[in-house]
């Protein structure tokens, strides 16, 4: 079998990568100031257990550093429980998305008691007040420290709402600051249960709580600026099998392709279920955007027409080129017609959404980007920048380099408002870690967001893990 390139980038990384300089080939805005933080799998083999699934791969965190035309790169394993009892025992001693522990059969048992638990942050990155927090789809946040990726401790919130399963995807209201995310209870009785966080609060307040006989696997949701919008794909969970089948967490989700997609749109001010109805069955990760327009709601979401992709990323697979596509597919929800359509906005494929999200996050928006095969079936291996409004696309790609997620930057000393009144959306730099498997080194690629031309570009001294997720945070 031929081993797709790309496979170096799902290889364990040894060490941790003290901080250095990097060299700057290209024109970096000077204005570029403020810090990437990203967070992946990065250690897949423990020495007496390899993981199954990419989603697995114990969490390094990157920090790149940008001030006056300079960068600064370092990398450090989280500190987690699940890292150190990994670390200290060789194989996993928590269940991570698709591989659990080997344990004996007294510890089976005991473990029924117990649901997954780990707080293996390799999913996203995300600032609550001052604390920076590496997540993943448990309620368990590592607080780390972002100038020396060093791990403090343990994140908890202070207060006593109750759920075993978390997005690692919180949105956030541009207006007020808050925070909003799903935590799920599973139980005889499971709920989805909406909760916000306000500004200087660690504590949340529950929103809403939608019974639920067999949850979904849900990896994000919509917010606007007036509602909350669930997806729920039929990828569905029996809770007493969660509980006992002793499975990987992932395959205890059933997909029934018979089933719909539930849509549910929640009031997020008083948490009242304002229109719940239901679509065509399909799958994603990943919503791109939402906003209200003439008294309809519009979720543009990256879908699969099944959930296979998340059979594709178990790491004996994932080096066939045989990854599915997704699409952009823009929904459009009228309440009080009880309507809901469909369409696709268009006929490429493409991941890792991103857009001017300081600006644009629930608002209507013009521009896309994300990560895109460059053949079908590749892992993604080019950039994209979909012109939602006039239906266009442009992009970027190089022989051998395999892409990541963009991260977009907006140029500096425009307010929200500017932005918005003088339509300056795309005026800013595309960040992107990429993995160049000609020079077996990774390397961040700067590229102009209105041209997608590049602008710069700076390589580590190693190949790097695909990461997952990120945020830049402007320096003040
Ligand atoms: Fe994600």
């Amino acid at each position: 079998m031929v081993i797709a390139p790309y496979m170096s980038g799902f290889q364990t990384l040894s060490d941790p990568i003290p901080e250095l300089v990097l060299e700057v080939q290209g024109n970096l805005p000077l204005w570029l100031s403020g810090t990437l933080l990203r967070t992946g799998p990065a250690k897949f083999d423990l020495g007496k257990q390899t993981v199954n699934h990419w989603f697995d791969g114990l969490s390094l965190l990157q920090r790149f550093s940008f001030h006056n035309g300079r960068i600064t790169y370092a990398a450090d394993f989280l500190r987690s429980e699940a890292y150190n009892k990994a670390a200290q025992e060789k194989r996993l001693r928590s269940n991570e998305f698709g591989t659990n522990p080997p344990l004996s059969l007294l510890e089976r048992l005991m473990a029924v008691l117990t649901l997954p638990k780990t707080d293996n942050g390799n999913v996203n990155i995300a600032r609550l007040n001052d604390h920076y927090l590496s997540l993943t789809e448990t309620p368990f946040p590592v607080e780390f420290n972002p100038q020396t990726l060093s791990t403090v401790s343990a994140f908890t919130f202070a207060d006593n709402l109750k759920g075993q399963i978390t997005t690692a995807h919180p949105q956030y209201d541009l207006v007020d600051g808050s925070a909003y995310n799903l935590l799920t209870n599973v139980s005889t009785t499971s709920h989805y249960q909406f909760y916000h966080l306000r500004p200087g609060s660690q504590k949340r307040h529950l929103i809403a709580s939608l019974p639920v006989a067999q949850p979904g696997y849900i990896h994000s949701f919509a917010l606007t600026q007036s509602y909350i919008v669930l997806f729920e794909f039929p990828l569905l969970l029996n809770p007493l099998e969660l509980l006992f089948s002793g499975k990987p967490y992932i395959e205890n989700y059933h997909w029934h392709k018979n089933k719909t997609t539930r849509i549910f749109v929640i009031d997020k001010t008083n948490g009242t279920l304002v229109f719940s109805s239901q679509s065509d069955p399909c799958f994603a990760f990943h919503h791109a955007n939402a906003y209200e327009e003439n008294g309809s709601i519009v979720v543009d979401l990256i879908a699969y027409e099944d959930p296979a992709i998340i059979q594709a990323f178990y790491l004996n697979k994932v080096g066939s080129a045989n990854i599915p596509q997704a699409r952009l597919r823009r929904y459009t929800i009228s309440p009080t017609n009880k309507k809901i359509v469909w369409q696709f906005k268009t006929d490429s494929s493409l991941e890792m959404p991103a857009l001017n999200s300081a600006c644009y996050a629930g608002r209507k928006y013009r521009y896309l980007y994300g990560a895109a095969p460059h053949f079908q079936g590749d892992f993604f291996s080019s950039l994209i920048k979909l012109d939602l409004q006039n239906e266009n696309e442009l992009s970027w790609s190089e022989k051998d380099i395999y892409t990541g997620e963009p991260t977009f930057i907006q140029a500096p000393n425009t307010s929200i408002a500017d932005t918005l009144n003088n339509e300056i959306e795309d005026q800013g730099v595309i960040l992107t870690l990429c993995l160049d498997t000609k020079k077996s080194k990774s390397v961040l690629i700067m590229i102009d967001a209105q041209s997608m031309q590049e602008i710069g570009r700076a390589y580590l001294p190693v190949t790097i893990p695909f990461a997952l997720h990120g945020q830049f945070f402007p320096h003040q």
